[in-house]
């Protein structure tokens, strides 16, 4: 952790006139008035029904937001610049991993799209409520399609395409997806990643889903099933695909997505957010820590598969007005200095990555970052895990010459909006994700849910509703309760441990949960050891997280094999595809070891704190609990 004391005062250039320049009279006054403050917020929106109230609390922890409002996220994220003078401006820029093709969309452009995919979608029979799974790679028709879902009211659930088929089989039809949008493949560093091959095992046995749209995008063959399979480009000529389609006006509380993610159970988790609260979070969050202007190119970098890909690369940015930007590949093919180059070619004024990135190409030296005019940054943001200081001060000064602020902003799935982080005329603390958001009060407590003084590490939690909350998990009302509200009844635990310094600043230190942070990836022990025992020669097996340089964290794996199957190389090597192929390449165990036995408590609870012990050659701490 760095220097506690270690304060970079805000420039200029980077603070006057930002949105949030008078942030401790907004945090104040949020303090005092949340409902009013939010009310402030929402009303920069529009709504074509009034809400009559801001908050309902009166069944927590389901909290409602500007209820009996009516809206659209799409009425605020396309529908309400093509009619000012947005209309030309740029939305969505997109650029291709081989480097050679450019996808401009203005707002006006941007729109035709979305009708036209709605159209299509209603075409189908996707309605109102409808679940919607989208397995796309960064291409622009990503953003199409989830906006085309929130414009009819159906309910998308983007599965990150780096899953796998099992993965995304069990996401379909818990979700009971009644159609699936794809692509024929992704490029992956010059290659083809065979997307349509896993929704064909995916969907062979699933009960629901009735028709898959494919778009064409690497030119691989694939299978098309006749009577279910149906290419993007043959139904855009159709005349399903024409005419004008209305963005349906919805109740505030209506469902906008739900999204996968990690949790302590092998079971995904499907986190709910809604329309109304949803919007008026990611905006607000978006314009005030990075202060959207006009004329900024704005670009994270995260997938859309990913929550910040959902508020960052879709929504925030559109609901905004600004030009959001949208590159296919990633940071090191085919040089490390592909980011950088992209950055200088469209003049990026906004650039939001992950730490675990940061690292990945300083390893490569500053002479890749130096050959570019990297002058337009005018923003940093950092997002998914701890930034270390090494990694901040290289970021701070190779990247962004020494003017740019960073804001590491601290949020979750569920939280679907920062919850931590600086504003640019806020003093900043490199490794301190800053302060919590205005409306929020941020607790450290310990396990028995009492304040901690500053300075000592214990669980992060928060104290007051903020519109863009998760609202449930699809179909589990009990399981939100169990996870999230039940601990410290009345607050909602983040399952991150943290601690406040005496300014107020906070610094969180990791998971502390059996949910491991793999490049910036959320991952659950569980889903690594169920993709691992599900290879027949294992019979159990464990997956801890243990630090590592680059990743943040690296998986490392005990597995018993069953009789007759010996440990080695070759099996390791197997084992390690296997967990790609059932699971997700970002899955793979660093280091596999064969044990006789795991440690387990006399409940048969595996105890993972004694081997990440083991694997670092640390105290096991108290061993009264094993079971021998
Ligand atoms: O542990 C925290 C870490 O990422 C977790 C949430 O993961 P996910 O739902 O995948 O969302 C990631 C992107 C919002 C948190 O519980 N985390 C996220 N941002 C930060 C962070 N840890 C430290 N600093 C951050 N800025």
């Amino acid at each position: 952790m760095s220097n506690e004391r270690e304060i970079y005062e805000p420039s200029p250039e980077s603070s006057t006139g930002s949105w949030a320049e008078n942030w401790e009279a907004l945090r104040d006054h949020a303090a005092h008035d949340l409902e009013g403050y939010w009310a402030e917020r929402a009303s920069e929106l529009v709504w074509s029904k009034p809400w009559d109230r801001v908050i309902d609390d009166s069944n927590k922890p389901f909290f409602k937001w500007f209820v009996g409002g009516e809206t659209n996220i799409v009425t605020n994220a396309v529908d309400r610049h093509i009619t000012g003078p947005r209309k030309n401006k740029l939305a969505l820029l997109w650029r291709s991993e081989d480097n050679r093709e450019t996808r401009t969309f203005s707002y006006f452009s941007l729109n035709r799209e979305v009708v036209k995919m709605a159209n299509i979608l209603k075409a189908m029979g996707v309605q109102k409520g409808d679940r919607v799974t989208i397995y796309l790679p960064r291409i622009p028709e990503v953003v199409f399609a989830m906006l085309a879902c929130a414009k009819l009211g159906a309910v998308h659930s983007v599965v990150f395409a780096g899953f796998s088929a099992d993965a995304l089989s069990s996401r379909i039809d818990d979700s009971e997806s009644k159609l699936v949008i794809t692509a024929d493949g992704s490029w992956i560093n010059g290659n083809v990643f065979p997307l349509k091959d896993i929704v064909d095992d995916a969907v062979r046995f699933s009960p629901t889903v009735e028709n898959v749209i494919v778009v064409r995008r690497t030119g691989s063959e694939v299978h098309m099933d006749n009577t279910r399979d149906h290419w993007y480009h043959d139904l855009e000529s159709l005349p399903i695909a024409r005419g004008a389609c209305e963005t349906v006006q919805l109740d505030s509380e209506h469902p906008l997505y739900i999204l996968y993610t990690s949790g302590s159970t092998g079971k995904p988790k499907a986190i709910l957010h809604t329309h109304g609260g949803y919007m008026v979070g990611t905006y607000t969050t978006l314009k005030h820590t990075f202060d959207i202007r006009e004329e900024d190119r704005f670009w994270c970098t995260a997938d859309a598969g990913w929550v910040t890909g959902h508020s960052y690369v879709v929504y925030g940015p559109l609901l905004t007005g600004a030009t959001t930007f949208m590159y296919e590949g990633g940071p090191t093919y085919p040089h490390p200095d592909r980011w950088w180059e992209l950055i200088e070619h469209y003049g990026i004024t906004t650039f939001y990555t992950a730490p675990t990135a940061i690292r990945s190409l300083m390893r490569f030296g500053d002479a890749w970052v130096n050959r570019h005019d990297l002058s337009s940054l005018r923003l940093l943001g950092s997002v998914g895990e701890p930034i270390n200081p090494a990694a901040w001060e290289w970021f701070y000064d190779v990247v962004g010459g020494g003017k740019a602020p960073i804001m590491d902003t601290w949020w979750q799935t569920e939280t679907g909006m920062f919850q931590i982080t600086g504003v640019p005329a806020m003093p900043q603390k490199p490794g301190s994700a800053g302060m919590p958001v205005f409306g929020q009060d941020a607790e450290i407590v310990d396990e028995h849910g009492h304040p901690v003084p500053d300075g000592t590490e214990g669980f992060l939690t928060l104290k007051n509703p903020w519109p863009a909350m998760a609202r449930t998990l699809y179909k589990d009302d009990q399981r939100f309760i169990d996870t999230y509200w039940s601990t410290y009844p009345g607050r909602y635990m983040t399952g991150d441990s943290a601690k406040r310094d005496e300014d107020g600043y906070f610094w969180i230190i990791g998971r502390t949960d059996d949910v491991i942070k793999v490049s910036g990836h959320r991952l659950g022990t569980a889903e690594v050891e169920a993709a691992t025992n599900s290879h027949r020669a294992v019979s159990e097996s464990a997956a801890i997280g243990i630090p590592h340089e680059v990743k943040g964290n690296a998986i490392h794996s005990y597995v018993v094999l069953n009789q007759g199957y010996s440990g080695d190389r070759d099996l390791i090597e197997e084992l390690r595809a296997h967990i790609a192929q059932h699971l997700s390449p970002i899955a793979k165990p660093d280091d596999i070891e064969f044990v006789d036995k795991l440690p387990k408590t006399r409940s048969g609870k595996i105890m993972r704190r004694v081997l990440r012990a083991r694997a670092l050659g640390q105290d096991e701490g108290d061993l009264s609990t094993l079971d021998e």
